[in-house]
């Protein structure tokens, strides 16, 4: 069933599929009608997730149109928030924070086994453009159960070798 959107499309906004503009409304409808900007962050996570994992000047565009924003607005979010790549990059993002509860407890060694197992080092995606390797992380506030990674925004935790397989191995 076709899904309808709140918002009227126009300009570039027509880039936006029916399920983002779908998600994105859903947000919209959270805030006051006069403060769409308050959705930049959500449109953006829906825009970067449409578009692979990462957020071309179009898509970004697109975020503005429907939104109803001057494009600077979305680009700033996006160049601020190290969330959203605007450069290519795999799809499913993978991030090991080596801040230092995590680096006590083997992240060094996780990210290095992450590493290994992608073929791929630290700010590169793999060849089918499945996985990006992000930078390492700060502290993601997941200390009681370091060592942890992030992988599209779902935290891993207690890492072992086997486990980051399991976590790995188990993306579509
Ligand atoms: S140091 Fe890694 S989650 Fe806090």
């Amino acid at each position: 069933m076709a899904i309808d959107s709140v918002t009227p499309v126009a300009g570039k906004a027509v880039l936006l599929s029916a399920h983002t503009r779908h998600e994105i409304d859903l947000w919209l409808a959270k805030f006051p009608a006069d403060r769409r900007r308050s959705a930049v962050l959500a449109a953006l996570r829906e825009a970067q997730h449409q578009n692979q994992g990462w957020l071309s000047t179009d898509i970004m565009d697109a975020v503005a149109d429907y939104l109803g924003l001057p494009p600077i607005q979305v680009y700033e979010v996006a160049s601020f928030y190290s969330m959203f790549e605007t450069k290519p990059c795999g799809r499913v993002h993978v991030s090991v924070c080596t801040n230092i509860t995590c680096m006590l407890r083997g992240s060094d060694d996780i990210v290095a086994y992450v590493e290994k197992k992608l073929g791929i080092k630290t700010g590169e995606s793999t060849p089918d453009g499945k996985f990006f390797l992000k930078q390492e992380e700060e502290c993601l506030a997941a200390c009681n159960n370091a060592p942890m990674m992030m992988v599209d925004h779902v935290f891993h935790e207690n890492l072992t070798p086997e486990k980051v397989d399991q976590v790995l191995d188990a993306v579509q």
